[in-house]
């Protein structure tokens, strides 16, 4: 079985599992491994090194999602994880961590390509905006389906505030927002991207997205916006989309 790994560093846990390309699914169950207290470059390696030995018959390159800015395999911005990641080369440590052909993407990019090769926006053309909503908000930019990295659009400021800080899904949870008062906040967030990048289609990732008749109704904005539907599955297959590329 060559199938390649994909690899999804979360907040909380460190998701694995072999995909198979042909059917933009998963080959064997997910493995899963809390995220280290400290998720330094090192602790997290290691927990991905554990992650691999738990597909041993998976021999194809590893993919892997990072929450931040990744230029070359290098990491530029580390919002909700350890600091120590900013100027790592990731690629060429996981690469030797892992004794595999390893590369790092930023995760919601590689939500954005799974999702466009086989989920809520495969076939569409023109400007696809996909955010994920979870701890921050992250963002792909496709356009005609070639991706755009790093647009990192969760972090555009809104009144003063930056836009993860007021839109991503853990702050409708910590600031108890009702669906309609988190759903102002998205129309609010939205209508900026609206009026900066004249979208054809918004696709809404992250875990809220399974939630998403309770507010993509409610918003008002001109623009088609749908739920990702490869859900939590999108970053590990994006993932090894992009190594096997
Ligand atoms: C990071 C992005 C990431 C997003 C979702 C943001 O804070 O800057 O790179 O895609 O969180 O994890």
């Amino acid at each position: 079985m060559t199938h390649p790994i994909g690899i999804d560093f979360g907040g909380s846990g460190i998701k694995a599992a072999p995909v198979d390309l042909s059917r933009g699914d998963f080959a064997a169950d997910r493995e899963r491994i809390p995220t280290p207290e400290h998720s330094t470059p090192k602790a997290v390696a290691d927990v991905m090194a554990a992650l691999v030995d738990r597909f041993p018959e998976a021999t194809g390159p590893v993919g892997v999602t990072i929450p931040g800015v990744v230029r070359s395999g290098v990491v530029h911005s580390a919002a909700n994880i350890d600091k120590g990641w900013i100027g790592t080369d990731a690629d060429a440590l996981l690469t030797d961590r892992l004794g595999r052909d390893v590369h790092v993407v930023n995760d919601a990019d590689a939500a954005g390509v799974a999702e466009l090769r086989y989920g809520a926006a495969k076939g569409r053309t023109g400007l696809v905006i996909l955010t994920t909503l979870g701890t921050g908000i992250g963002s792909a930019l496709l356009y005609n389906g070639v991706l755009v990295p790093n647009s990192e659009l969760g972090h555009l400021e809104i009144d003063g505030h930056v836009a993860e800080k007021r839109a991503a899904a853990s702050i409708m949870t910590n600031e108890e927002l009702s669906w309609k008062q988190y759903a102002d906040r998205l129309t609010t967030y939205y209508r900026m991207l609206e009026k900066l990048f004249s979208p054809d289609l918004f696709v809404v990732g992250g875990g809220v997205s399974k939630d998403a008749t309770e507010f993509l109704p409610l918003l008002e904005i001109e623009t088609e916006i749908v739920p990702a539907t490869l859900r939590n599955r999108a970053r590990i297959i994006g993932a090894a989309v992009i190594t096997s590329e």
